[in-house]
């Protein structure tokens, strides 16, 4: 079904993440739901029909606007993702997610024997290849898929 046959419930205020790809909402309702323990009420739609992409997810965050961790976050799992910020009931910006060239802190190396998975607290750092995706630590020099990741 479309989003419009489900009678899905539009936000006032919030954030819609839409053209998520098929599959990725269940994983970026977890980003969102991960970072600052929040407590927002969301909304998912999975395999809803898209004309653009056959199939898509969909997620809804009421009164929040995602932080830049989690944007960069969602676009690594779901490139072709696009950001809605809603403000009374309207769309006042829509942001389309692009794969930053490096990310620091808030993934884990995958690399068990990586400096950064040792006790001292060493920040992590990743310099980011985009196609095919690849994700190079900084620090063991290892390069990694997404899905060898936590997120
Ligand atoms: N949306 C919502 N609540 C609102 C306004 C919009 O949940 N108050 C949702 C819409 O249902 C849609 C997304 O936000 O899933 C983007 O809205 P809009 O830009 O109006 O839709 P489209 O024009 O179809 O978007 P695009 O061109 O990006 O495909
Ligand atoms: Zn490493």
């Amino acid at each position: 079904m479309t989003e419009k046959e489900l009678l899905a419930r539009k936000i006032e205020n919030g954030t819609v993440i839409d053209h998520i790809s098929a599959g990725k909402g269940l994983k970026v309702v977890q980003i969102a739901g991960l970072e600052n323990e929040s407590k927002e009420t969301m909304i998912l739609l999975i395999n809803v029909s898209s004309k653009q992409l056959g199939k898509k997810d969909i997620v809804k965050i009421e009164n929040r606007e995602l932080a830049r961790e989690e944007i960069d976050k969602i676009s690594l799992i779901t490139p072709e993702a696009t950001i809605n910020i809603i403000r009374n009931g309207e769309v006042v910006e829509k942001k389309r997610l692009e794969i930053p060239d490096m990310i620091e802190k808030i993934l884990r190396c995958p690399n068990s024997n990586c400096i950064t998975n040792e006790n001292e607290p060493v920040k992590t750092k990743f310099l980011i290849q985009k196609e095919p995706l690849e994700l190079k630590c900084w620090f063991c020099e290892r390069s990694f898929g997404i899905e060898e990741f936590k997120i």
